[in-house]
């Protein structure tokens, strides 16, 4: 039996068990029977949470690229890699075959050369979901540059922020992309972005729209022309297991977004293992994730993951409302559709649009239907589970995050019973654990608490990108010897775990990972703004949406709130991105204090949740008077 591909739910347990009882065989054994080393590995695992330092295959030397490319060009050098659909229905999609992918990457890795782009650099690559995308990251790997993907939905300010933080030397963009019926002027986010950043000595240009942008001398290159000299040839650079392959931000509950690094040979193995595990893929299936390659879910389930297994990944350049919001539907019908991997979020905003959106098309291809990023809900999974997959496709609802690289807890298909709203067990490997509020186990069933791993797994972040210290700060001095995850959970009668949500101050909007203290920096810039406080309040779309606090200073200036409200958003969306902005804005005269000045955000988002029948004890406030003033002042 093959630990690599799981059938049935006694082989779940039989393997889940023996990957726990002795996790260093399971993983080698995997690392072994499935990939492409150069050399082999000294040593399977060493770890220390309290470091922390984790190491996987230390001293196996490989390329995630021939693993991901050159091992397929024998046997399915024809077969589609990626499958690219253009956010026009009219245009033409795109078939890109292994072999093209092949001299394509190649192509691409030799111009970085070309630019003096070596092993250990780091480029940030800020593009729209075009074929380029998922090229620049794999060229980048061939030649062990690091690549730093921003999501292009990112502002100026956030992007120059990333860029600095890892000091990446290029940056890879694009003139523009598509985006619905709007064109977005990508190339001018970076200019204005590179007023900021020193340390970028060359941007690297690929064309999408047809507009005139400014090229600046000296730094400014259009990469077509590069490309079309390049040699089709380019040799892999032999990467250390435990060389950084990449680094990605995400939120966190204070200031600077993290820069989470990943490492090269436990981010492949455990990829490829969850991808063909999670989505029971066989070949000739064709896998289609809608999230951004600016996304983890991308990084490893448009381009790692399925291309590690050698599968047909699709790639869309679109959004789900145009031309209509049939569009996903449509090219589930168009591309014949296998495996199809979304957001609550996108389901629920389809869910309110006419079912004959969905009906108008043939769906009699899905096998499984996935979902990722926060919490599904029963109305949302039942439409989903009733429109889309009509009964017989299982819903996989896949628990984790940019910190653990790969899915943890999730159904595997037509192996797992599924439970609306429950990622359900724990992948192999994967030791999850609650702890209550001082650090104690919680054994038993019917049972919840703060969500915890106990035990290293072969995709884990291995650091915050320059910053140690805030890496075990944030993930390992919550509890000891336990990475904590920053939710809660709970655990049912049978072991299932639900995922609760957040317990720190990171919000989920629309599946958008977002800290309120970067917001909170935002809306403190407006000048007329003294104090801010953002928590999150339930939306039917968007899962969560956000509401703000802000004390305005007495400058006695007249000021017309609803513009002041649009400057604060405007502020926001420069600042971080239009994702960000607040949905509701309510002027205060004060905020809930602890003595020592903290704000008790738990009593504002309780009021922004309509839940004032157990605000809890206000007696402990500084200024227990400002609570009933902001509940008399509420906004619906
Ligand atoms: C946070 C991580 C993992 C890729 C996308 C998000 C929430 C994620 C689920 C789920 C409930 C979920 C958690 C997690 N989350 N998946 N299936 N059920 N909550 O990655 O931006 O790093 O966000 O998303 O709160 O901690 P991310």
């Amino acid at each position: 039996m093959s630990n690599y591909h799981i059938k049935n739910f006694e082989e779940y347990f039989h393997v889940y068990r023996k990957s726990i009882r002795n996790p260093e065989n399971f993983w080698e054994e995997v690392a072994e029977e499935h990939f492409l080393w150069r050399k082999r590995w000294d040593n399977v695992l060493s770890w220390d949470f309290k470091k922390p330092e984790v190491k996987w295959f230390e001293g196996g030397k490989l390329n995630i690229t021939e693993n991901c490319i050159d091992r397929h060009l024998r046997i399915r050098g024809d077969k589609t890699a990626i499958l690219f659909e253009p956010n026009d229905p009219k245009e033409a999609a795109e078939h890109i075959s292994y072999k093209e992918l092949y001299k394509r990457v190649n192509k691409f890795a030799n111009v970085l050369k070309s630019q003096g782009i070596k092993k250990g650099d780091r480029v940030c690559i800020y593009l729209p979901m075009i074929p380029e995308l998922a090229i620049s990251v794999l060229a980048c790997a061939r030649i062990g540059a690091i690549h730093s993907v921003v999501f292009a939905g990112f502002s100026s300010s956030a992007l120059a922020t990333r860029i600095n933080d890892s000091s990446c030397k290029m940056v890879i963009t694009s003139d523009g992309g598509f985006r619905g019926n709007k064109t977005i002027n990508l190339k001018s986010i970076v200019d204005e972005a590179l007023l900021k950043t020193p340390c970028v000595e060359t941007v690297l240009v690929a064309k999408r729209i047809k507009s005139t942008i400014e090229m600046k001398e000296g730094r400014d290159v259009w990469l077509q022309p590069l490309l079309d000299k390049a040699d089709e040839e380019c040799e892999i650079e032999v990467m250390d297991a435990e060389d950084p392959l990449f680094i990605l931000y995400t939120s966190g509950s204070t200031g600077m977004p993290k820069g989470m690094m990943h490492t090269t040979g436990g981010y492949m193995v455990y990829t490829a293992f969850t991808f063909k595990n999670v989505f029971q893929y066989r070949e000739n299936d064709i896998f289609w994730c809608t999230a951004d390659i600016g996304w983890i879910t991308g990084h490893s389930y448009i381009v790692y993951g399925p291309l590690l297994n050698g599968a047909t990944t699709v790639m869309f350049e679109g959004v789900p409302s145009y031309p209509d919001f049939g569009r996903f539907w449509e090219i589930v019908d168009k591309h014949k559709v296998s495996q199809f991997y979304t957001a609550p979020t996108a389901i629920r905003a389809l869910g309110k649009e006419s079912v004959d959106f969905v009906e108008k098309y043939d769906l009699s291809s899905l096998k499984t239907l996935g979902s990722v990023g926060e919490p599904i809900n029963e109305e949302a999974w039942h439409w989903y589970n009733d429109n889309i997959g009509k009964k017989k496709c299982p819903i996989v609802d896949t628990w984790w995050q940019t910190e653990t690289g790969g899915i943890m807890i999730s159904p595997i298909p037509f192996v797992t019973p599924t439970k609306p709203t429950y990622a359900t067990l724990p992948m192999p490997g994967i030791q999850p654990t609650l702890l209550d509020e001082n650090g104690k186990e919680i054994t038993g069933n019917q049972v919840d608490g703060r969500l915890c791993i106990k035990f290293p797994w072969p995709s884990m972040a291995r650091t915050i990108w320059g910053n140690h210290d805030r890496y075990r700060e944030t993930y390992f001095s919550a509890f000891e010897n336990m990475y904590f995850t920053g939710d809660g959970a709970l655990r049912d009668e049978v072991g299932y775990y639900r995922i609760t949500g957040r317990v720190d101050d990171v919000i989920i909007v629309s599946g958008h990972n977002l800290g309120t203290a970067p917001i909170e920096d935002a809306v403190n810039e407006h000048p007329a703004v003294a104090e801010s406080a953002i928590v999150g309040f339930p939306h039917d779309v968007k899962g969560n949406a956000l509401y703000g606090f802000v004390i305005l200073k007495e400058t006695g200036e007249y000021r017309d709130h609803t513009n002041l409200r649009k400057e604060i958003n405007q502020i926001i969306t420069e600042h971080i991105g239009p994702i960000a902005k607040l949905d509701k804005i309510q002027f205060t005269v004060g905020l809930p204090k602890t003595r020592s000045g903290k704000i008790m955000r738990r009593i504002l988002r309780k009021i922004a949740c309509d839940e004032i029948g157990n605000l809890g004890d206000t007696s402990t406030l500084l200024n227990p008077e400002v609570v009933q003033e902001i509940i008399d002042n509420k906004i619906d």
